[in-house]
């Protein structure tokens, strides 16, 4: 298995509000997650950082992710604007710093090594890519020193990504899956609805536990609330036999997050 890495997250993109998005991190961590996921476009940086001074659980015990917006890729920006999240997380060190997507200003040659440097510098632990395809993978690994730690890209029952695990298993990396229940979009799916009234739980519960139950991967839910205990609730859901195949059986494909320019749209780039 890859290097250790708390499996269930709390995902923070539109936690835009500074207060509940620091309410919510703190409950999150005292409620029992022990990853958070941020990034420099989700502008809440300082607000997560916050969440977990305010709470009760150590620096140490927190596995804190964040990513570069695809406008700081060249070298120099990839080292200045890291800094600059340091500062507003309130850290010393980022556990896991993600290329957030291979756009815009991504040229691997040039952002790539600065990931490198980042290590040595012990300003970052684990280097990790995000909504990369496989031709971005094998060229990254070409260029980098250290290994991919992760992938995190979008992975739900209903896109179930079984290149890219494939790829991540091949290689001993974690695919994050970002989006882990589709928002709520597909809760009313027969083999999602049905597995939850069987297992007597809730849809939500049953989207994570199912990418729990997947070897190499991890999830980032994020919630507000009462939903913030409700997902957290998906490690004491077992998954048997018949709730896998019902779900892996699921033979229709849907994106919650998709743009024209997305890297999975090109062939080449
Ligand atoms: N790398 C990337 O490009 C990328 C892209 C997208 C997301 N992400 C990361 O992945 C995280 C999760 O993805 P996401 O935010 O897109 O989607 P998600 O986690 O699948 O869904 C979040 C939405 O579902 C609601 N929700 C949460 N728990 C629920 C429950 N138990 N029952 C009903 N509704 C519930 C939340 O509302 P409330 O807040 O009201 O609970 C929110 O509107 C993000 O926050 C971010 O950290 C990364």
């Amino acid at each position: 298995m890859p290097g250790e890495m708390p499996r269930l997250g709390f995902g923070t993109y539109a936690h835009d509000d500074p207060e509940v998005c620091a309410e919510s991190v703190r409950q999150a961590l005292e409620v029992g997650y022990r990853h958070v996921d941020t990034a420099q476009g989700y502008e809440n940086e300082a607000d997560v950082g916050r969440g977990i001074r305010e709470s009760s659980v150590d620096r140490e015990d927190v596995f804190l992710a964040t990513k570069l917006l695809t406008e700081n890729l060249a070298y120099d920006d990839v080292i200045h604007s890291t800094k600059e999240s340091m500062d507003r997380l309130g850290v010393d060190t980022i556990d896991l710093l993600y290329v957030h997507w291979p756009l815009n200003t991504y040229d691997p040659a040039d952002t790539l090594p600065a990931l490198d440097e980042l290590v040595d510098r012990g300003w970052i632990r684990h280097v990790g890519v995000s909504n990369f395809e496989p031709r971005h993978l094998e060229e990254a690994r070409d260029v980098l020193e250290n290994p991919i730690f992760a992938n995190q890209v979008e992975m739900h029952p209903m896109l179930q990504q079984d290149a890219l695990l494939a790829d991540a298993r091949e290689h001993d990396y974690w695919v994050v899956a970002y989006s882990p229940i589709a928002r709520g979009e597909f809760f009313d799916h027969p083999a999602i609805a049905e597995t939850a009234a069987r297992l007597d739980c809730t849809p939500a519960q049953v989207c994570l536990a199912w990418l729990l139950d997947r070897e190499h991967v991890a999830a980032i839910p994020k919630a507000t609330g009462e939903h913030v205990v409700e997902n957290v609730g998906a490690l004491d859901v077992a998954l048997d036999a018949e709730a896998r195949e019902r779900i892996d059986g699921i033979d229709e494909e849907h994106r919650v997050v998709d743009f024209d320019e997305a890297p999975w749209h090109a062939t080449t780039d």
